[in-house]
């Protein structure tokens, strides 16, 4: 057991409260909020895992105690002991009943108190914002799916390779680049872990890449962060077909773990779950960017071969009940990695799978091109540094086999499993352009 002990006793989560009822129980928190009546403080207390009402009653405590119980401010440290009873009212299902109470330290005035805030004043405070309800409950669904998606590749053989941070390699265009200085050279800041995913994925047959990703956005949007989490599986003999099936598992998985495991946390955050329900099953729909144009027709801001924007995304994506993979994009605006599609070289054998509700492109893969000459004049179309890309050349030069993959943004999945209106709820503390604070 990993729990500290106070005065003989164990602390006990209060998610896991309901497993101690009728018994004494330690709870260590903060004071989310305090309501008086005649001779009984209510107190809310959260420790991070939930909340729970402590009844104080005068009389049944050290007088002193109750006196002071009625003066604790709003996030002030607290530790209660008392018994756990079933409260069939309360939320948490459990309130409790105090006999010991100690403030482990007062807080100041608490700058975010129950009245609305602008969200540029709860961005300043950032680092304490993390402690209202909604932002918790946020975070803890981030942290199931984290484990949904670690536990799928687990369970399915694949390996996790991390991929370096620094590289000298533009993986997806040289415009969102954030170039830092190393040693007397410069390097970038990796903008997807996929070149090094494929490396590996040659090495240990399917892998998966998960870490912080960068990219200097210099656009304002809902739906970018300048540093974000995308996950990466790279496969050795994969195809286009293959991607799909797998990414479309992958989704419905952590959807399904979310909506098994974070109820309390949807609830918090009123989530329409049945909105979220119908993504739990697979097959997603799929369409071709021939066939997704066709519903944009009529559409005066769009212009045929160019990629969807926001806007188009979500009117595609609200044609179905879940996410939609639309396949084989004009090659022209797409990565030089990319394999083309052998029935049409224009078009490449790539996959974007779009959110419903308006949450946007969450995955972006394809089957990469595995053909030595084919890739290295690629390179050379792109302009990109034939040098930095010899190790990467190299793959197909020793044992070349299709293979394929996808990135899917830890940020843009949450959101969409959240109900989140931007991005930077997401994640514990948020980058964006020209923010860097806390
Ligand atoms: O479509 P993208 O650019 O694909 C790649 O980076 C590939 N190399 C992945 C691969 O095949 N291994 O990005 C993948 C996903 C997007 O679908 C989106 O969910 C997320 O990463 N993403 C962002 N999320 C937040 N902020 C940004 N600025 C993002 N840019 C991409
Ligand atoms: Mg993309």
């Amino acid at each position: 057991m990993t729990q500290q002990t106070y005065r003989g006793l164990r602390a006990v989560a209060i998610r896991r409260l309901p497993d101690h009822v009728d018994q004494e129980v330690l709870v260590q928190g903060w004071l989310h909020n305090k309501r008086s009546k005649g001779k009984l403080h209510f107190l809310q207390i959260r420790d991070g895992t939930g909340l729970v009402q402590a009844v104080v009653a005068k009389g049944k405590i050290d007088e002193a105690v109750f006196e002071a119980a009625g003066e604790l401010t709003q996030e002030s440290a607290v530790r209660v002991i008392g018994k756990c009873v079933a409260d069939e009212r309360a939320p948490s299902g459990v309130e409790i009943q105090p006999s010991f109470l100690e403030c482990v330290s007062k807080s100041e005035e608490f700058p975010i108190t129950k009245k609305e805030h602008g969200t540029a004043f709860l961005m300043e405070h950032r680092h304490l914002w993390l402690r209202s309800r909604k932002q918790a409950a946020t975070m803890r669904i981030r942290n199931e799916a984290i484990h949904a998606i670690r536990d799928f590749f687990y369970q399915r053989d694949f390996y996790c390779m991390d991929s370096p941070m620094f590289t000298p390699n533009a993986c997806e265009g040289t415009s969102t680049l954030f170039q830092v200085k190393y040693f007397e050279d410069q390097a970038f800041l990796t903008q997807s872990g996929q070149l090094y995913g494929e490396a590996s994925a040659m090495a240990l047959g399917k892998i998966y890449v998960f870490g912080p990703t960068f990219r200097a956005e210099k656009s304002k949007t809902r739906r970018h962060l300048t540093e974000f989490w995308m996950v990466e599986p790279e496969c050795a003999y994969y195809d286009l077909d293959d991607v799909m099936a797998l990414a479309e598992d992958f989704v419905a998985n952590i959807v399904t773990r979310v909506l098994e495991r974070c109820r309390p946390e949807l609830d918090v955050l009123e989530r329409d779950v049945s909105k979220l329900e119908p993504s739990t099953s697979t097959p997603y729909p799929r369409v071709s960017y021939a066939e997704a144009e066709k519903i944009l027709e009529g559409d005066e801001t769009f212009v045929s071969g160019d990629d969807f924007g926001a806007p188009h995304e979500t009117k595609i994506g609200e044609r179905f009940d879940r996410p939609v993979m639309i396949h084989r994009y004009p090659a022209a605006i797409k990565a030089f990695y990319m394999k083309h599609d052998p029935e049409n070289s224009d078009l490449a054998l790539c996959v974007d799978m779009i959110a419903p509700e308006g949450y946007g492109e969450m995955i972006g893969g394809s089957q990469r091109e595995d053909d030595y000459e084919t890739l290295i004049g690629r390179v050379r179309e792109h302009e990109l540094s034939e040098a930095d890309f010899r190790w990467y050349l190299d793959l197909r030069r020793f044992g070349s086999v299709p293979h394929g993959g996808f990135g899917l943004g830890l940020e843009r999945t949450v959101a969409w499993l959240t109900g989140a209106e931007h991005l930077r709820e997401c994640i514990p503390f948020p980058r964006m352009l020209y923010k860097i604070y806390p």
